[in-house]
């Protein structure tokens, strides 16, 4: 019989967001299908103020995303010095408009405009990004209403990776609207005991450790690594850093993955982890919106507009 001493422990699985974002885009692509054939056809405009190149990357991604699956796509733009009113005036006509069910107001906003009067001012039924007070209010309240597309991507891959969640303790490193606050939410309506860590926790690798889910999103390249985590412990990195250096630009996440998948049992990349569930649960999230509107009497669009 051999012994093995000091045997190093196996590496964490990858979490392999791009297999399981396929999953869902063929879950909408087949709703999308039977709604076609009811002559519903959900459609999702985007609106891009300014020109941020970031920014452009992500909603041509999303437009790209939106007509893979069927679901038609409208973009709108308008010019970094576009006025507040300019933009509220565009979001009221596609408020009004039946042949629109989803609406995302690409963020950040040029500066001069007030980001939470934008937000609020998306019907709450449109609103799928779930930013709006009126779905966050629901999403405490356990209530069903459009929830924000990361945290939802990330509850995704976490019931793929571990099935059931029921008395996990999930430590999310962060406290943002957009992830952190929602995503702490999640959670604990999927029965984890919550903690949330942020920039004035005291000893923050401590609490972490007690964790056996870990939810980055902090923004702060390479922050988690080893010397955080417990062993075994499942590794969801929302973090997307741009690293620029002589070899040119990288992604990095929050997470160090060398370091962290040397104790974790299964960890996200970066990219290929998080990212293209976001956009998987915005066109999933089009649908709901599609199905909310139907639910309450909306009138969908009809073949002549589409
Ligand atoms: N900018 C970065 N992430 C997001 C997001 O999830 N939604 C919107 N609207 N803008 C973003």
């Amino acid at each position: 019989m051999t012994i093995l001493l000091n045997a190093t422990p196996a590496p964490a699985r990858d979490i392999d967001g791009k297999a399981i974002s396929a999953l869902v885009l063929d879950e909408v692509r087949e709703e999308v299908e039977v709604l076609s054939r009811q002559q519903i056809f959900p459609a999702l405009a985007v609106l891009l103020v300014g020109a941020d190149p970031a920014s452009e990357v992500y909603v041509r991604n999303k437009l790209l995303r939106a007509r893979e699956v069927g679901i038609r796509s409208l973009e709108y733009r308008l010019a970094e010095n576009a006025s507040q009113a300019e933009v509220l005036d565009l979001i009221a006509q596609l408020n009004a408009d039946i042949t629109v069910n989803g609406i995302l107001v690409q963020l950040p906003l040029p500066a001069h405009i007030d980001e939470a009067a934008v937000i609020h001012a998306i019907d709450p039924i449109k609103d799928v990004d779930g930013f709006h007070r009126e779905n966050v209010g629901g999403l405490v309240q356990g209530i069903e209403v459009l929830t924000p597309c990361t945290p939802s991507g990330c509850m995704r891959l976490l019931h793929e990776t571990c099935g059931d969640l029921s008395g996990k303790h999930a430590v999310v490193i962060g406290r943002s609207n957009i992830v952190g606050k929602p995503m702490a939410t999640l959670l604990l309506q999927a029965d984890c005991s919550v903690s949330v860590v942020h920039s004035r926790s005291v000893d923050a690798p401590a609490l972490c450790r007690l964790a056996d889910i870990v939810v980055a999103a902090v923004g702060r390249p390479g922050l988690i690594d080893a010397s955080w985590l417990k062993p075994g412990a499942v590794v969801i990195d929302v973090g997307i850093n741009r690293i620029s250096s002589e070899s040119g630009n990288r992604l990095v996440g929050d997470v160090d993955y060398a370091s962290a998948r040397t104790v974790a049992s299964a960890i996200t990349p970066v990219p290929g982890g998080v990212g293209p569930m976001t956009i998987a649960y915005l066109l999933k999230n089009t649908l709901i919106a599609s199905q909310l509107q139907r639910a309450v009497g909306i009138r969908q669009a009809e073949p002549a507009f589409v």
